[in-house]
This record gives structure tokens, sequence and C-alpha cells, in this order.
């Protein structure tokens, strides 16, 4: 069977080197080779090993009968998406690891897979190397979901785990991480929790078989999240984590991105660097956690390939997967219910406490002189915007009990 690889970036090289590192294995595992015929990249690679494979033309691809997969790993919607609905089209099954691709176009290309009675399989789309999405759809498959709630961006936990035990800069720890190719191309869909945004979107698709779009959903990233932050979630034994967030209340779904201060008794509090770990919450189950390396080449290009032997095992035979065109209508933000860590300058000391039912007020002697911070009891966001709007918030962070 043979293999169209469109992108020779980090997680495109990565896959031909696991499809040639293990081509013998894989070969077993399938049950005949699986062979790489082509690479796709505009890009020169002189003297390295996948030249002989490398062409700049896609139609030289498309024409050849002899691809049975495309392994889509450009990045961006264009023209990842045309690439992929002619290859979809033309019956190749498809295995991508684009996020942006799959959470904007994925109930589309499902439906045409279907038809096609090919594939369209995207594990590495969120998580990286962990397989989260056949947990979900083909594991968790007795329950319904109540809640899926990850650290789903290996950058941005990676930088928040540096900053808190070798105390560097936000800079430093985001050039490090771009250093190690964790990091999206343009980072800013990193810190500002868009590419979270696009995983916990694609997640509640499969988890209510619904098209829920990623500008629905509430997204704060880690840009404003401070050192002096950093040293009161470290006074209080916690630790900050940007999730994303997705449950079902009252039979309406909410789902959210943001920073969250979360304490040692949350399974997801210990894991640090960049790994990432996703819980899952079934009505029967109740709760079941993955975890493993969420970025990085050889990771992210293993969940691919596991889609490509899936793709290769299911030779003319479509796996279902329910996600449907139709939008799913989130929750309101304004609706959902958390306790908030809050500073403010001394100054506002009094206004704060008339304005937030505090729980508890924190002490760190470095900063007592010149501000005040507390947690309060649980209140809706439309609460705390109308507190907040009556006093200047220093910085304030959700934080779960
Ligand atoms: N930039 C992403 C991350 C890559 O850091 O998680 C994997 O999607």
């Amino acid at each position: 069977m043979k293999v169209a690889i469109f992108g020779y970036g980090t997680v495109g090289s990565g896959v031909f080197d696991v499809l040639m590192e293990n081509h013998d294995i894989i070969a077993k595992r399938v049950g005949f080779p699986v062979d790489v015929k082509y690479v796709l990249d505009l890009r020169e690679f002189p003297g390295n090993p996948v030249e002989p494979y490398l062409t700049h033309d896609v139609n030289q691809i498309l024409d050849d009968p002899e691809v049975e997969i495309v392994v889509e790993v450009m990045g961006g919607i264009h023209p990842a998406y045309e690439f992929t609905k002619r290859a979809l089209e033309t019956g190749r099954s498809v295995c991508t690891s684009n996020k942006e691709l799959v959470a904007k176009h994925g109930a589309e290309f499902i439906a045409l897979a279907k038809e096609k009675n090919i594939n369209f399989l995207f594990e590495a789309s969120v998580g990286g190397g962990i397989p989260v999405i056949r947990q979900l759809i083909r594991s968790i498959t007795a329950d319904e979901v109540m809640e899926v709630c990850g650290i789903l961006n290996g950058t941005t936990n990676y930088m928040m785990t540096e900053m808190r035990e070798k105390g560097v800069t936000f800079e430093e720890a985001l050039a490090d991480a771009q250093a190690k190719g964790f990091a999206e191309r343009n980072p800013a869909a990193d810190i500002e929790g868009h590419d979270a945004c696009r995983k916990i979107a694609i997640l509640t698709s499969l988890a209510y078989a619904k098209q829920v779009d990623y500008e629905d959903i509430y997204t704060e990233g880690i840009v404003a999240i401070s050192d002096i932050d950093v040293a009161y979630a470290t006074e209080m034994k916690r630790g900050i984590k940007l999730l994303g967030q997705s449950y079902m209340k009252d039979g309406k779904v909410y789902a959210v991105v943001a920073p969250r201060m979360i304490g040692e008794e949350n399974p997801l509090y210990p894991v640090k660097g960049v790994y990432n770990a996703i819980l899952i919450r079934g009505n029967m189950l109740e709760d079941v956690m993955c975890y493993g390396r969420g970025a990085g080449k050889l990771p992210t290009a293993s969940a691919v390939v596991s889609d490509v032997i899936d793709a290769a095992k299911h030779r003319n035979t479509n796996i279902p997967i329910l996600w449907d065109a139709e939008k799913l209508v989130l929750g309101s933000k304004e609706e959902m219910e958390t306790r908030f860590f809050v500073r403010v300058a001394l100054a506002d000391a009094e206004k704060a406490r008339s304005l937030f039912p505090i729980e508890k007020e924190l002490k760190l002697p470095e900063y007592e002189n010149a501000e005040i911070a507390f947690v309060t009891g649980v209140m809706s966001e439309k609460a705390f915007e109308e507190a907040q709007a009556k006093v200047q918030v220093l910085s304030r962070i959700r934080y779960e009990a």
C-alpha cells in the first residue's frame, strides 16, 4: 500500500521516519507493507533521505492510482482543505494532525469519507501522541460524556512548568519550547489559547456528535499570567494550568479555555512539561484519564502513523465516526460558575471586600504592602464581570475547588 505525505515539516519528517524505521513491524501488524511513495513539499532537501520521494506537484500524487493513503501534515487551512478534499473525492483515505482543519471541516470530511467508503482520521490533532480520540469514540461508547477537561497544549504547559520550577521568564520559556519543536509556527496560537480551543472544539464535537464552532468557545491564554500569580499559586500548593473544558449541565453543553489554579488533589495537577492529559467523565464510567506527550515530532508522528495503520487495515471499510454538521449551540459563558483568585491594589482592598464574596484572603510578605489577594466563593462569570467593572483588578485566575 502506498502512502503520500503532504508536508515535510516537524510532523511530516517524523511520519517519514516512523514509516521507515518501523516498516517491518507495521507490515506485520497490517498484513502487508505500507510504503512511502511521495513526499510533497515546496522546499528541496539536498542530501536528505527524503530526496528520492520528494515532489513539488500535488497532481503527480493525486493522478497516481497507486497512492491509497494521504497524510496531510501541512498545517493551516489552505491549501490543506483543497488537497484533503481532492484526496478524499478521488478515493484516498486521509490521516491528518491538522487541528485547525479538523475543527473547521471535520464533519464535512467524515461525511465524504463515509460516502466513498474510505477514512478520514485525525488522532494526532488532539493531544499529540496520546490516543485520546480513539478512547473517546471507540472505547467510551457506553456512556453519556458529562465532562472533558484537559491540558491540551504542550507549549504552554512546558512554559508554566519551566517558569515555576526554574524561575525563567515567559520569553525564555517560549523560546525554549520553540527550539524544541513544540510550538506552532505562530506561537500566539499556543499562548493565546487558540490551539487548545481547536482541540477542545474537536473533542466536544466528538463527545456530542455535532459541530462545535471554535469561534463560539470563550478562550483565554496564558499571556496575562505573571510571576506574582505563580508565587501565590505556589504558596497555596496549587498549579496554574491552561485547561480546555467542556461539560454538560442541565441539558446544555458549555465549553471554555482558560488558565485555572488547580490543587494537588486534581489528577491534572502533576502533569508537567510538554505532557498533556485529558480527563473524560462518563455518566456510568466516571473518570478516565489519558496522559502522554502532547507535542513534538515523533510522538505526534506516531499518532499519525497509528491512523495510517488503521486506514490500511480498513481498506474499503469506513470506520464510523459520529460528528454531524448540525451546529451545537453552547451554553453562554455568563452562566458558567467558578471561584476566582483575585489581586487588587491595597488602596482598593475595602472596595473589593464589599464587591466580591471573599472566601479567604492570602498574604505573601513580598507583596503585602502593595496589594491584597483573595479567593472568592463560587460565582457566575456574569456576577464576576459586574464586580470587576467597579474596581481595578490586577489579575484574576479561575480557581478550582
Ligand atoms: N503547539 C502544539 C502544542 C503542538 O504545544 O501542544 C501540538 O498540537
